[in-house]
């Protein structure tokens, strides 16, 4: 491992990992360091197995990764990342028919928060940052699918953990939720680390000062999202009409087509590009490789 990896806060080195003939991730190299840092890609890109092997739930074939400059290969430096780790991964398989308060306890307890007052008083606290206060008592299986989804948020964020991995957090959340998750994430205190994937760039635009793109198990990017947007300044154009010749068209609200391409043509009415724009520059990039 790279001295530069071993001082990141969570770090990859090498990673890569298999499943049968699917190379579902391919020499992973990435630092990150403390705030909010969004993966973007594709389905399949191999977003869900990176997170796993950095929440220590699941191994490399070959590489390395480090958090806190804790080895999880070690037994007790794993239990030591565990420890200060908050997960939701894309699928929390729920003990239904707890209540939501029954489950946060369960898991407070995993935690290792022995007190029983305690383990109640943060119990109450995910449970109003989250906004299910008025839920404790409701049983998991009668939760609509974004209330679980923010359940399973609020169990993540138990303990204030320093390294915080979420799979997908918003998905399935309404925008209002959306919003308030947001505003959640950018409030935490004692700058965790936080690592989230998402299939929205305009979450990423919003509260993650740092973005990597994973295309086909590996990191295409990382910077700003400022970075992203611009690596598609000068390749997307407005019209009236759709332009065979770009690689991606789509109708705008406003009713115009907007095009994604190599070369604009010369008369092209060019826009500027967003975050969206730039993470399809680079996926259309890497499909045609
Ligand atoms: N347990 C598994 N067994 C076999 N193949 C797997 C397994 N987990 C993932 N894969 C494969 O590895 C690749 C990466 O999957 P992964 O779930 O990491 O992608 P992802 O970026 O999280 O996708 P999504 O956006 O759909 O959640 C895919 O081709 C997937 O089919
Ligand atoms: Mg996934």
């Amino acid at each position: 491992m790279t001295l530069n990896t071993l001082a990141a806060a969570l770090g990859a080195d090498g990673v890569s990992r298999r499943y049968g003939a699917t190379q579902a991730l391919d020499g992973v190299n990435l630092r990150l360091e403390r705030g909010i840092t969004g993966l973007l890609g594709p389905n399949g890109a191999g977003k869900t197995t990176l997170l796993s092997i950095l929440a220590t739930v699941n191994e490399p074939d070959s590489g390395r990764v480090s958090a806190f400059g804790l080895d999880p290969r070690n037994a007790a430096e794993r239990l030591e990342i565990r420890r200060r780790l908050g997960y939701l991964p894309q699928e929390l398989g729920y003990h239904r028919h707890f209540t939501v308060a029954a489950f946060l306890d369960y898991v407070a307890i995993l935690k290792e928060i022995t007190d029983r007052r305690q383990r109640a008083d943060e119990v109450a606290r995910v449970l109003a940052a989250i906004g299910l206060e008025g839920r404790a008592s409701t049983r998991i299986r009668a939760l609509s699918g974004g209330m679980r989804q923010r359940l399973g948020i609020a169990q993540a964020l138990l303990g204030q953990p320093e390294l915080l991995i979420l799979d997908e957090p918003t998905a399935g959340l309404d925008p209002e939720q959306r919003l308030r998750f947001r505003e959640l994430l950018s409030d935490l205190p004692g700058e965790p680390v936080i690592v989230l994937s998402t299939h929205q760039a305009d979450d990423i635009a919003a509260i993650c000062p740092q973005v990597a793109v994973l295309l086909r198990g590996r990191v295409r990017f990382t910077g700003t999202p400022a970075e992203l947007a611009a690596t598609a300044a000068g390749r997307v154009w407005a019209a009236d009409e759709r332009d065979q010749g770009a690689h991606l068209s789509w109708r705008g609200t406003d009713g115009r087509w907007r095009h994604i391409g190599g070369q604009p043509p010369a008369s092209a009415d060019q826009v500027a590009p967003t975050v969206e724009d730039g993470y399809l520059v680079l996926s259309h990039a890497a499909g045609a490789q």
